[in-house]
């Protein structure tokens, strides 16, 4: 085994094993994997730092309350908790309907329900409601 293979390998090994596959990107973890926050915050989706909820398919993180925001492929708005229970990786979104872990390959439906393991219990989810370009998330 040269440098080059062992420092891969205890990359790899730092994340995690199961995942051994995914992107290191994937590792990203986040400090509080337990608790999911109350909130009532808005967000104005006009403004270039949300411009990805303007089309069905996009997503964006509110980092300070680990919350994914996503507009699905019918337009809906969902807000889920974005921490993963299984180890804490940030879930993503598939611009449909789902909401992969992309550490181990759990799957998360649009109310924040598992439906793919390792992780064995879902992610909460948060009301929202938009009046013109402001969108609330709370809960
Ligand atoms: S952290 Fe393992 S599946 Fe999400």
């Amino acid at each position: 085994m040269d440098r080059r293979d062992f420092l891969q390998k205890s990359i790899i090994l730092s994340c995690g094993i199961a995942g051994a596959s995914a992107f290191l990107e994937a590792c990203k973890k986040n400090n509080n994997t337990t608790t999911a926050p109350t909130v009532n915050f808005t967000i104005d989706i006009s403004s270039s730092q949300y411009s990805a909820l303007q089309q069905n398919g996009g997503y964006v993180y509110n980092s300070a309350n680990n919350i994914i925001i996503a507009r699905d492929h019918s337009g809906n708005f969902i807000a889920l908790y974005d921490v993963c229970p299984h180890a804490g990786c940030t879930i993503q979104f598939d611009g449909k309907s789902t909401f992969p872990c992309p550490c181990h390959g759990s799957l998360f439906d649009e109310n924040g329900n598992v439906t793919q393991g390792p992780a064995t219990s879902g992610v909460k989810k948060y009301s929202t409601s938009l009046k013109g370009t402001q969108l609330n998330v709370f809960g």
